[in-house]
């Protein structure tokens, strides 16, 4: 296998969820090629409906903060990025879903190769207008997720997955 190729699949492999930051900003050129990844997803019928909200100004943050239990999180992160659905641009409900989540794996994992870290905060969304209103979102948009950035402040998560005997049920 290529060198790219065993870099993905480490990258993949090692990326864990970072709750916890250091002060250490986040570059500007950093949160671009997060976006970037993002951007790169694909997507049903090429459509792609993500549109994203990136904060960092921290009295912003605060206030999402207040929208979910994970406030923590969001107040110490240097900076979050709100993706959005914008229904405007869907075309199947399902399929859309499956886009957003691509590209927010893309950028959780462009994250995780930039030597930085982020989780994927979905809690949130049981306050999704909540967010909306406070980014002025177009009504069209719709929060799918918030992820958090920064840098790790430590790097012990442990993390598991069940076996692929107990998730491949068949083959033949
Ligand atoms: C759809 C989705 C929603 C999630 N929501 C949250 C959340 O609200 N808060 C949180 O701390 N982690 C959240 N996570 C992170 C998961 O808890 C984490 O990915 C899982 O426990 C596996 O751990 P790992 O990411 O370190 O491998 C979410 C992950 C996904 C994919």
């Amino acid at each position: 296998m290529s060198e790219t190729g065993h870099a993905m699949l480490d990258a993949i492999r090692s990326r864990r969820s970072i709750r916890q930051y250091s002060a250490d900003p986040v570059s500007d050129d950093d949160v671009r090629s997060i976006l970037e990844a993002g951007r790169w997803a694909p997507s049903g019928l090429n459509n792609q409906p993500w549109r994203f909200g990136v904060v960092r100004d921290p009295k912003c943050k605060n206030t999402i903060s207040e929208l979910t239990r994970y406030r923590e999180i969001i107040r110490n992160a240097p900076v979050i990025i709100a993706v959005f659905l914008d229904n405007d641009a869907g075309y199947d409900r399902v399929k859309d879903c499956q886009s957003i989540g691509a590209c927010l794996q893309n950028m959780w994992l462009a994250t995780h190769t930039l030597g930085l870290g982020g989780v994927w905060l979905g809690e949130i969304l049981k306050n999704k207008e909540g967010v909306g209103e406070i980014l002025e979102a177009p009504q069209s948009y719709e929060l799918m997720a918030v992820l958090a950035i920064g840098h790790p402040k430590h790097r012990q998560q442990k993390s598991d997955r069940k076996s692929l005997s107990e998730l491949v049920f068949k083959e033949v």
